[in-house]
């Protein structure tokens, strides 16, 4: 159990005034939490301070060899005035496995929910009250040694910041068009594809920004090795309804292992639909695509919520998806996954971790 020191600021910010206008990750409440690692001590220094800028080291071993991993979660003010996280539980594993990947030490699971419970109780007041909108969470790790050589830090932070937030894309829940990325890759075999880790985010900018100076809202990554099969998208997992069936690429590697995926996977399967995680190929979405089978495209990611797309363009092909429009399976999984992140339906899944009271 930590021992978090609390030390409230003395110059609260204004709560943002008009909640419609929130965007995403633009604005950080008042507080953050932030713990040491000292190798030979382990995590020490557990606190709650006012949110402020880090002292840096020039020579900060993340600034040179970005040794850093991060998490997304969200906390939600419900309906009766509870402040509650989805599946906490699974940020705090995913943590691990990602710092497993990039030799930073583990925080210890009961240590992380505490961590994250604690920021959000002295935060309750930032977790926005308008439809759609919540406060963001992110947790994140990195190495602050000082020193040029290429190894594994000997002392880390680990902080949490949070930013009351609306829709992660400026379309909300109306569909997007993704561009599938046939030249730069995200992930292979063997490399960091699975994990959180900031790397990854930084390596997939140049393609985004090339997508989206042509409209596209994300692209869609294949895989990098043939270029062939699909993965994901940008900041989401992606599914694809084909003639009934909802198929996903398989988490053995270079995908990352979404929250909000393997939640809306659970759900599918317990309406009676099949969902098979699986290689698909580009070319077979692009055909079910044009002979009407390509019933639904979504992505799943705990920002993007769940996210109808509309329109996939592969090398110049286009197909369009859904005449636009949201379809039902999409709309039944992002009503359902909000009805109970918000509290307005039951929580049959035991899913929900009410933190304190709004
Ligand atoms: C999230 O969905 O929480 C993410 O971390 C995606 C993102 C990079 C905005």
């Amino acid at each position: 159990m930590l021992n978090i020191q609390i030390t409230k600021t003395t110059t609260p910010k204004a709560k943002p005034a008009d909640e419609s206008q929130l965007g995403f990750g633009k604005l950080f409440s008042d507080h953050m939490f932030v713990m040491n690692y000292t190798k030979g001590q382990g995590w020490h220094d557990a606190r709650i301070v006012p949110y402020q800028p880090f002292q840096m080291d020039p020579a900060c071993v993340v600034l040179h060899y970005a040794q850093e991993v991060f998490e997304g979660m969200k906390a939600y003010r419900s309906a009766e005035g509870t402040i509650q996280l989805f599946r906490p539980d699974c940020n705090a594993q995913r943590l691990q496995d990602s710092s497993d990947r990039l030799c930073i030490p583990p925080i210890p699971t009961e240590d992380f929910l505490q961590a994250v419970k604690a920021l959000v109780e002295v935060e309750k007041d930032w977790v926005p009250h308008e439809e759609g909108t919540s406060l963001y969470i992110r947790p994140f790790v990195f190495a602050s040694d000082v020193g040029l050589g290429v190894h594994a830090s000997h002392e880390y932070v680990f902080a949490i910041i949070c930013a009351p937030s609306g829709a992660y894309y400026a379309e909300g829940i109306n569909p997007v068009k993704i561009y599938v990325e046939d030249d730069y890759i995200r992930a292979a075999p063997g490399l960091t594809g699975y994990t959180k880790c900031g790397g990854n985010y930084a390596a997939s900018i140049k393609a985004g920004e090339l997508a989206e100076e042509q409209g596209f809202a994300q692209v869609l990554w294949l895989d990098g090795v043939e270029k062939k099969y699909v993965e994901e998208v940008g900041s989401m997992n992606i599914m694809f309804k084909i003639a009934g069936k909802i198929y996903t690429a398989p988490c053995t590697g270079t995908v990352l292992p979404g929250v909000t995926r393997r939640s809306c996977i659970e759900l599918l399967k317990e309406w009676g639909y099949e969902v098979e995680e699986t290689r698909v190929a580009i070319e077979d979405i692009m055909k079910a695509g044009h002979d009407g089978t390509l019933e639904e495209v979504f992505g799943t990611g705990t920002a993007a919520v769940v996210s109808p797309v509309k329109e996939l363009d592969w090398k110049g092909d286009k197909v369009f998806i859904g005449g636009g429009e949201i379809g039902p399976v999409t709309q039944r999984l992002y009503d359902t996954m909000t009805g109970m992140q918000w509290g307005r339906i039951p929580d049959t899944k035991g899913w929900i971790v009410p933190v304190c009271k709004g």
